[in-house]
């Protein structure tokens, strides 16, 4: 697959979203990959989480028709760029959905852009609109974080039944897995979540990252879990998620 795009979503907000885009991104960085972040979500948190000013790059992109390589920031790490959003994302969003713009605007807007990438991955919002929808069918590869506690894995449905409307319009992408998040195997609540997802996904479930709170802190830092607590315990986890991820990738 040349130059993957990963679209890492889930209506439910605070589930690893955003915690996972840019740890996976950071290791495939340092794998020696080029990697490009594109942060859809108007908290542009991808861009606090690596201690970069949010700007307005997706509205540059997708609503100002500025050239693709106009949008995007260095992050001042080796092989890792991010296209920033922040408070316009949500007035793109608008203007997307006002103009009735089609569904293969962010694949088209970010084509430009596959010869400089190894990988390209999304962080979307916890919401429903036009932006998820059309970075899900810009996507070949879906990851679906669910935090194991009740309530996040009821909401599951709700993004596998966008995944399933896309596909009868005619989305190519796939479902790379469902990434259980959070997961403390002392908590009865987080047991009783992955024994119902592995009962019910046992195809598409990837190993599940463990609920750590140094995570927390390197959001406040504004360091990833490469620079601040690897190797560890929930570093393995995720790449455990890279390998995963860049194999699937090949196929
Ligand atoms: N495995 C984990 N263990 C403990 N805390 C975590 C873990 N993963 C993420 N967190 C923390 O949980 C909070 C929510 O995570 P994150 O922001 O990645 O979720 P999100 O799905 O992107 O949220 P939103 O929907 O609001 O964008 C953050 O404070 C983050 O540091
Ligand atoms: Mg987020």
């Amino acid at each position: 697959m040349k130059c993957p795009k990963i679209c890492f979503v889930n209506q439910k907000g605070g589930v690893g979203k955003t915690t996972s885009t840019i740890t996976v991104a950071d290791e495939l960085a340092r794998r020696g990959k080029r990697t490009l972040v594109v942060d859809f979500d108007p908290q542009g948190q991808c861009a606090v989480a690596l201690n970069i000013p949010p700007q307005p790059g997706v509205f540059k992109l997708l609503i100002s028709g500025s050239a693709p390589a106009d949008c995007i920031n260095e992050t001042g790490r080796p092989n890792l760029a991010m296209i920033t959003g922040d408070r316009s994302t949500a007035t793109a969003q608008i203007v997307l959905a006002a103009e009735n713009r089609p569904f293969d605007t962010i694949r088209q807007a970010l084509k430009p852009l596959e010869n400089q990438f190894d990988y390209i991955l999304f962080d979307t919002a916890p919401s429903v609109g036009g932006i998820q929808e059309r970075a899900v069918w810009a996507a070949n590869l879906i990851v679906i974080p669910v935090a194991t506690d009740y309530l996040a894995v009821d909401s599951l449905g709700k993004t596998l039944d966008m995944l399933t409307a896309l596909s009868k319009q005619g989305w190519q992408g796939k479902l790379a897995g469902i990434l259980p998040t959070m997961y403390d195997h002392v908590t009865n609540e987080s047991r009783k979540a992955y024994s119902y997802l592995e009962k019910n996904y046992p195809e598409t479930l990837f190993t599940p990252i463990r609920r750590a709170t140094i995570l927390r802190d390197c959001i406040a830092d504004g360091l990833t879990i490469w620079q601040k607590a690897a190797p560890g315990p929930v570093a393995d986890d995720y790449r455990a998620l890279v390998d995963q991820l860049m194999k699937l990738s090949r196929s």
